[in-house]
């Protein structure tokens, strides 16, 4: 191996006048973005794509993007790896700036920074092992220490037996593996993922996160995934970012953000995985009723801010009459119980701001919804 192969293969060594020293966490940070803006030359103008974002990645996390369509995802996660230069701002990985690496800094940091894609980016005419083995090839990796990565590799992700196989003789999870696999050659302590499962169906997007996460804890590997697919994030996040029109809206652990959505936008986006009240019950729902046995529809709502789970018990005797479940039910994330209960209270001798009062024991947000007859 010539030497300047070898320097580039090196993973560069972080000047000590460049690092920078803040908060003892950012300094610790695996990724961080300082005052980031982006600005691209559209052809109607300049458009701003991401404003002043602060943000710091920790290392070994899986940490979620999410946002509307437009919002600045993807720009944001690909000036990690200088796909996109800033505007304004700094990005520091491990408390280096990359905003001034010359052309071999460039390829060494790409070479840590695994990157996979929505339309995985494989090489049609050239065979799995060889969509995997190429950036070795470029990187001028010796045969046989290719072969052993190769192979290596291709167990890890499960696709030994179809090493032989060309991209289209795959399905999409099995393409994904190839990409993540490619993603993977340079033992790269970042892994990117730009909705990396959306074009795949439930059951494969599972398999999918599976390796993610086996990736994540067995290789320590820190992931920075951007998806539309909240069940994903729910999944396999630690932490989360929303974005909307290039600007954070709202931040936190997983539990927290979901449990609990406080923008706008991110309600919206969450809605999905939220129990819409059923059809057949909101037209029987009354806003005020005398009648003595109108029931009192309550909804009770887990943040997860509190670990334990609903003491069912306790809530219905201190609720007192007959309570029935209209809707329901409780998930953990994060060890956190997160979730919703509807339930109808009929013969309580309380009104129903008492009976919400109660309730706000158990739940850490109570409404009355109204009544039925
Ligand atoms: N190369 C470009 N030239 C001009 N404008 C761009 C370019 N790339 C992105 N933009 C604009 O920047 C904004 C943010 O785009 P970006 O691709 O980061 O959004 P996103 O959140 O990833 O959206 P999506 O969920 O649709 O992928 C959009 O208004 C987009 O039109
Ligand atoms: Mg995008």
């Amino acid at each position: 191996m010539t030497a300047a192969i070898q320097r580039r293969l090196e993973i560069p060594e972080p000047h000590s006048a460049e690092r920078t020293e803040l908060h003892p966490d950012l300094n610790h940070a695996h990724v961080r973005f300082i005052g980031l803006g982006k600005t691209y030359n559209g052809q109607q103008g300049p458009v701003a794509a991401l404003h002043g974002i602060d943000l710091a990645i920790q290392r070994g996390e899986v940490f979620g993007i999410i946002g509307r369509s437009g919002a600045g995802k993807s720009s944001l996660i690909r000036t990690i790896n200088r796909l996109e230069q800033p505007s304004s701002g700094r990005v520091l990985i491990d408390q280096v700036d990359i905003g001034e690496f010359d052309e071999d800094r460039l390829v060494a940091l790409r070479r840590r920074i695994g990157m996979i894609f929505q339309h995985f980016n494989l090489m049609s005419a050239k065979t799995v092992w060889q969509n995997v083995e190429l950036p070795l090839k470029v990187a001028g990796v010796p045969k046989e220490k290719r072969e052993q990565k190769v192979r290596e590799l291709l167990e890890l992700v499960g696709l030994q037996a179809k090493h032989k196989a060309y991209p289209a003789q795959l399905s999409g999870g099995q393409k994904q593996r190839v990409g993540i696999a490619r993603a993977l050659v340079h033992d790269p302590q970042i892994l990117l993922c730009d909705e990396a499962t959306s074009a795949l169906d439930p059951e494969t997007t599972q398999s999918i996160l599976g390796l993610l996460r086996e990736i994540n804890q067995r290789l320590g590997l820190t992931i920075v995934l951007i998806t539309h697919e909240m069940a994903v994030i729910r999944e396999i996040c630690d932490r989360v970012v929303v974005l909307e029109r290039g600007r954070i809206v709202e931040q936190g652990p997983v539990w927290e953000v979901f449990g609990n959505p406080q923008h706008e936008v991110s309600k919206t986006l969450l809605a999905p995985l939220q129990h819409a009240l059923p059809e057949e019950l909101q037209s029987r729902l009354l806003a005020q009723s005398n009648a003595s046995d109108a029931a009192v529809v309550l909804r009770l709502q887990f943040t997860g801010s509190q670990h334990d789970e609903p003491d069912l018990a306790a809530l219905f005797s201190a609720l007192g009459g007959r309570v029935r479940l209209l809707q329901g039910g409780v998930e953990r994330i994060q060890g956190h119980a997160l979730g919703q209960l509807l339930l109808a209270v009929t013969g309580s001798a309380l009104g129903a701001e008492e009976l919400r009062q109660r309730a706000g024991q158990w739940a850490q947000q109570v409404e009355v919804l109204g009544y039925v007859v």
